[in-house]
């Protein structure tokens, strides 16, 4: 017996904001913007809509997919740095609005790769038999926090949330290894600035620690596994920048074709953006019973994490 992926959701606010858009709010263009980073639209989520909705929405879909019912559910783990408030968590709000009347329940915060912290520690409790049943939702409604003076940042994020139900699964499918990683010095590279409450970003320092952090930790992942990279059939990437999310595939050696790329409509979702990639591959047909999947991720602290899986249950 094994952690594994039961079901997968997701929600994206429907309001899109294209950067052509953004080209009439600020000194920006189309074109630096999709050459730099391979963006051509996101989502905005509006003032009715805060990270515990995105959140629910996500896991209702997760849940429903999964056939597991909201009272069978042991653990709430949502990764977010944009929570609706600091406390009641986001989980907790999560836990009342499903009726997971049984639940425990706590927000991870290791922002872009909190999704991959969410995962490998929901296994940890599966294996070891403690819960059976735990829903991770990575969520960000990163418009709040979006300092739209500053074209540095204001362009790349996107607001929107993904989900998925884990449970035990037979031998050999699921989790097959993980590793996770932080490095404090890097955290004034990438934080909220408390006084004006905004993010602040260092782009060309994180891209240098992304590109080498990503490849590098799907490489050591697979390793743990007991895999190589021609055993891979399906790259997801934290969806930050196209040139960086390139720059892992390439590493894999694997086709384009086998690498998510929502990075495109949804721009940067931080925490979301792997398990609505995940949604999005899964709703296309693309991942197929027994593919050996690579999730890789990285962010602010920073922090960065990678998980390989046998897909099915
Ligand atoms: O989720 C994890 C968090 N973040 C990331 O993964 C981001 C990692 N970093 C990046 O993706 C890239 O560094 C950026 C996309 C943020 C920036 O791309 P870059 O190729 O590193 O550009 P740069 O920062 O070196 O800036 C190049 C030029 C600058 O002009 P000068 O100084 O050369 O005249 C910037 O002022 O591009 C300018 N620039 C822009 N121009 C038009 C910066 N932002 C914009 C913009 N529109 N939005």
């Amino acid at each position: 017996m094994n952690a594994g992926i039961l079901g997968v959701g997701k929600y994206l606010p429907e309001r899109i904001v294209t950067n052509v858009d953004l080209e009439k709010i600020m000194d920006t263009s189309d074109e630096w913007i999709r050459t730099r980073t391979g963006i051509e639209e996101r989502r905005l989520a509006g003032d009715d809509i805060d990270t515990s909705d995105m959140a629910y929405h996500a896991s209702v879909a997760a849940i429903e997919q999964s056939g597991v019912k909201p009272e069978e559910i042991d653990l709430i783990l949502v990764a977010t740095v944009t929570p609706d408030q600091s406390f009641p968590t986001v989980s907790c709000m999560l836990q009342e609005r499903l009726g997971a009347t049984k639940a425990a329940a706590m927000d991870i915060s290791a922002a872009c790769a909190g999704f991959m912290y969410g995962l490998a520690t929901a296994q940890q409790f599966i294996n070891n038999k403690a819960y059976k049943h735990i829903l991770i939702v990575g969520v960000e409604k990163l418009s709040k926090i979006t300092n739209w003076e500053d074209r540095n940042t204001a362009v790349l994020f996107g607001d929107g949330a993904g989900a998925v139900l884990m449970g035990p699964v037979s031998d050999g499918k699921g989790l097959l290894a993980f590793e996770l990683g932080a490095d404090g010095s890097g955290g004034k590279h990438l934080y909220k600035d408390m006084e004006n409450g905004t993010l602040v970003m260092n782009g060309r320092e994180v891209f240098k620690f992304a590109v080498r952090q990503m490849g590098d930790t799907c490489i050591r992942v697979l390793e743990k596994a007991g895999l190589d990279k021609t055993d891979v059939d399906y790259l997801i990437p934290h969806q930050a920048n196209l040139r960086i999310m390139e720059a892992a595939r390439q590493r894999l050696e694997l086709p384009p074709e086998k690498m998510s790329h929502t990075i495109r409509k949804y721009g940067n979702n931080s925490a979301a953006s792997i398990p609505i990639a995940l949604a999005e591959e899964l709703e296309a047909g693309k991942i197929k019973d027994n593919d050996v999947i690579v999730m890789v991720g990285f962010g602010g602290g920073l922090t960065w994490g990678g998980i390989a899986l046998r897909w099915g249950v």
